[in-house]
């Protein structure tokens, strides 16, 4: 049991010396093995200080398409991990605990997505970035929260869409382009739990702070939103605006990034419905410590392996979304 749970979350577990300081040590081994740090910036803020490129995920695959790094470490979770193994396969692609999931990838089994795409002939398949590498595989181009508009919009307005996994970045793609692709069912359980209640709350009491959303919250969260983006649009977005404070509606792990960039400003997580739970963080996310960090580099395990087979399917449409976002300088 204890080797079946080695075998799957790493060294998770392998004791560490006590005295040992973890930051010299991440970055002695990081030199020793070439390896570099790359984080999302859901990660733990300890874990964001370290890490050579702190982005989101569409910084992570281009960084990883382009790293002349002999390692890499992906502090993110297994779908970042598959992404950046695709784009540099001879490369090895360490995520400190594998067991870093995530409930929206898994919200669309490759199996039933291949069929529903099978039942929906003439259609052009657009996937989010957050699905395993067998759904990007019957996918004809990926797509993040950064570019999901305007890759939609490079499309025909006649063009026959159907846009997977997230119905709740689907809906919001489909209401700001005047489209109706065809949803997948799918959503994050981070993002679904933030409470519109609590949220009118926090408006009522700081009259002036601007409310940023990820575009993975529902639709009843955006249209309180001052500004919906992507992890790196929303912290763009707060680090130029006037404003001095921000209800922030995605995983409170930006804030970190956040108060950093501008730390004069007031940044106040959303709420989760269930106040008892810390659902606004990523369980996934959070399962990466320093400790684990420090073992993967130590030990190079555990790694992320796709099949090659699905990777050379796989990389066509993560290729063509980099080479449509370069063009759109994104
Ligand atoms: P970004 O593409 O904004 O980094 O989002 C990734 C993610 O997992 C959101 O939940
Ligand atoms: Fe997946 Fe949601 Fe976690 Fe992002 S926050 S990694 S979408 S489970």
């Amino acid at each position: 049991m204890k080797k079946e749970k080695w075998l799957i979350s790493g060294f998770a577990d392998e004791p560490i010396d006590a005295n040992i300081d973890l930051k010299k040590a991440i970055n002695d081994l990081k030199k020793e093995k070439n390896a570099v740090i790359m984080a999302h910036y859901y990660q733990v803020g300890e874990i964001q200080d370290i890490a050579d490129y702190v982005g989101d995920s569409l910084a992570l695959a281009q960084w990883a398409a382009k790293t002349e790094a002999d390692i890499i470490v992906l502090c993110g979770v297994h779908f970042m991990g598959e992404t950046a193994k695709i784009l540099s396969p001879n490369k090895k692609v360490l995520v400190p605990d594998l067991n870093a999931g995530c409930s929206l990838a898994d919200s669309c089994p490759a199996d039933k997505f291949a069929q529903y795409v099978k039942e929906h002939p003439g259609h052009t398949v657009i996937s989010y970035v957050n699905t395993t590498a067998a759904v990007k595989a019957v996918t004809d181009v990926v797509v993040t929260s950064t570019n999901a508009k305007q890759i939609v919009d490079s499309f025909p307005k006649d063009e026959k869409i159907i846009f997977g996994p997230d119905r709740n970045l689907g809906n919001y793609i489909n209401s700001i382009t005047n489209r109706n692709m065809l949803l997948w069912d799918g959503a994050c359980h981070v993002h679904e739990q933030f409470s519109v209640e609590k949220i009118v709350e926090l408006k009522a009491k700081y009259p002036n702070a601007a409310v940023l959303a990820h575009p993975e919250c529902k639709s009843t969260i955006l249209v309180l939103a001052d500004y919906v983006g992507s992890t790196a649009a929303l912290l763009k977005y707060s680090a130029n605006s006037d404003k001095d404070t921000f209800i922030v509606a995605t995983e409170s792990g930006i804030l970190h990034e956040m108060q950093k960039k501008s730390p004069q400003k007031t940044f106040i997580p959303a709420p989760p419905n269930d106040s008892t739970c810390a659902c606004n963080e990523c369980n996934f996310m959070r399962l990466n410590t320093m400790e684990k960090l420090y073992n993967c580099l130590k030990y190079e395990f555990p790694e992320i392996e796709v099949d090659p087979e699905i990777a050379k399917e796989a990389v066509k449409p993560i290729k063509k979304m980099l080479e449509i976002s370069e063009e759109l300088g994104l």
